[in-house]
């Protein structure tokens, strides 16, 4: 793992935005995996900004809540049109659908579509608690695409967003760690103290289930980008 420690999120996302555009004028970037909450907002901002095309790019999004149509303000469909789509159009956007009569039918097609579209690129935030997607401590390495159970931390740290922690979704649909790391490339940044102890444990802890961002050691391609306070703790 090539790790680098940015004094904050502008700076952060400015690192990401250079890896993309790499990405793009090099590889062509087909397809990029997206992830959704306040990590990558900075990331977006710059690319909404930025001269960058993705009109011959498709984007795969890691997961959504079940439960939540697309127009609901709190779905992650809803954030990505918001926060990047409507400004900067891909060629295909696919997001999982909450709201489908089969959730496990949606799964396995989204897992087609990842199949399909093979992600060279994949942007990553972490949960406090080491997870990646919602794929919560516990998750299969070998898990796929499928419907989730959220831990109550992660509803805990998600129900800022909603009026009531009450309205949090307690399932998703997210995209499995083996799903995760058929990528090409891994970018996952983390910032923030409260995420000093998930960070620690993914560079220094063995690899473990119960904290799965631990199995991003596997991948031959993964860059960490990380700013101070999420930096604290770690051995140097
Ligand atoms: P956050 O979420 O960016 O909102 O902290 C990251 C995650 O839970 O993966």
């Amino acid at each position: 793992m090539k790790m680098i420690i940015v004094k904050d999120d502008l700076e952060g996302a400015k690192l990401g935005l250079k890896i993309i555009k790499e990405s793009l004028e090099k590889d062509a970037l087909k397809t990029i995996g997206l992830a959704t909450g306040s990590t990558p907002v900075s990331l977006y901002n710059l690319l909404r900004e930025s001269d960058l095309d993705f009109s011959n790019t498709v984007s795969v999004n890691l997961d959504e809540y079940v439960g939540l149509s697309g127009d609901h303000p709190q779905s992650y469909r809803y954030f990505m049109e918001t926060h990047l789509f409507e400004a900067k159009p891909f060629k295909k956007s696919y997001v999982p659908n909450g709201i489908a009569d089969d959730l496990n039918k949606e799964c396995a097609d989204y897992e087609k579509i990842i199949e399909e579209n093979p992600v060279n690129l994949q942007v990553l935030g972490i949960g406090a608690n080491g997870h990646i997607g919602f794929n919560e401590p516990g998750a299969s390495f070998d898990s796929v695409t499928r419907v989730v159970d959220l831990v109550p931390e992660t509803i805990e740290a998600n129900s800022r967003f909603f009026k009531s922690i009450h309205e949090v979704p307690k399932k998703a649909i997210s995209m499995g760690i083996k799903t995760i790391l058929k990528s090409d490339k891994i970018v996952i940044f983390a910032y923030g103290t409260n995420k000093a102890s998930a960070i620690k444990k993914m560079l220094e802890n063995d690899i473990t289930e119960e904290v799965p961002a631990t199995i991003l050691k596997k991948h031959s391609d993964v860059t960490v980008i990380v700013d101070e306070d999420a930096a604290t703790l770690l051995n140097q």
